[in-house]
């Protein structure tokens, strides 16, 4: 199939910058439309979608389920102890059962390789809501908040600073679709997948720079992006990664490196005083409440580019 025509979205990788780029213009144009107050458009009308959590979550499914029904359509969120995806049943039969009743599945789950077989076994489009591989669904709301804030996306210099998780390799294989200037700056041994880093290199329209050194990193940046130290299915790692990661916090005097142009940015949640002070995501060139806020809206055209809408 067309990489415009995909059933899934599961990596941004999988389509093409025209496609993506014509997402995030979609999801620009109805955001203005709600936000003017019109409940009028309608497009999701009579349209259920399941959303299946394996993990926590705020805004993953506050924006989708909100998202979902302002555009007229019906949202139904199965938790953790609700299908026990895997467990109680098998993935392939979620799948299917799903698709007998919905018209379409989001899914936020562990391994990798769920998101994959739901795809695969899946009648109607899933849709990534995190694994631990990457979060696409969170890139396309970064990338609208960009656009928003820097003018464009195309040669924005994203410098990460954290551990080389999910979030990472969302910024790699956007960055091997739309030319960008990502620089991930991590402690030696928490790198992203290597395979993800040479897709990125050789996609050959980005400048992929991994560094040990944030500080020097963050010079000149157009954003300064970091994430927590332990991800969801981590947590037990925390005070061993806390001492690791010790020298990667964002504090004002990075960002006083990075320069007067750089915002600073966060998937949220953030453990304050960790990743990130206080002071740096309360000041003004923090947008972390926006990129918040474009997850419904990225997500919506998402979808619409799924049904085809
Ligand atoms: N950024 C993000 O996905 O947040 P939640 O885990 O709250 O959904
Ligand atoms: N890397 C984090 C992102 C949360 C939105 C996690 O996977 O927990």
């Amino acid at each position: 199939r067309e990489k415009s025509r995909l059933k899934d979205f599961i990596h941004i990788s999988d389509f093409d910058k025209e496609t993506i780029m014509s997402i995030l213009q979609k999801a620009s144009e109805v955001k203005a439309l709600l936000k003017s107050g019109d409940r009028a458009f309608q497009p999701f009308k009579g349209k259920t979608m399941a959303m299946i959590f394996s993990k926590p979550s705020m805004r993953t499914r506050v924006s989708f389920e909100t998202g979902f029904s302002l555009l007229g359509g019906h949202a139904i969120y199965l938790g953790p102890d609700d299908i026990q995806m895997g467990k109680r049943e098998d993935t392939r039969d979620v799948a299917r059962v799903l698709s007998r009743y919905n018209d379409i599945i989001m899914a936020r789950v562990f391994a990798h390789q769920d998101i994959l077989d739901l795809g695969k076994f899946a009648s109607v489009p899933v849709v990534n809501g995190l694994t631990d591989y990457n979060h696409p669904c969170q890139i396309m709301a970064d990338a609208l908040t960009i656009i928003e804030h820097i003018g464009q996306l195309e040669g924005a210099k994203i410098v990460y600073v954290g551990d080389g998780n999910n979030i990472v390799h969302s910024w790699l294989l956007l960055a091997s679709v739309v030319p960008l200037h990502f620089v991930c700056a991590c402690p030696k041994g928490f790198e992203p997948d290597e395979k993800t880093v040479e897709k990125a290199r050789s996609a050959g329209i980005s400048k992929i720079v991994l560094t040990d050194n944030p500080r020097e990193a963050v010079e000149g940046a157009d954003v300064v992006y970091s994430d927590v130290w332990a991800s969801m299915g981590q947590k037990e790692q925390v005070s061993f990664r806390r001492q690791k990661f010790q020298s990667f916090q964002v504090d004002e005097a990075m960002m006083e490196l990075a320069g007067s142009k750089a915002y600073f940015m966060h998937c949220l949640p953030a453990e304050r005083g960790f990743e990130v002070t206080d002071g740096v995501i309360e000041a003004p060139n923090s947008i972390v409440f926006t990129q918040a806020e474009n997850r419904m809206h990225a997500q919506n055209a998402i979808m619409m580019h799924l049904f085809g809408l």
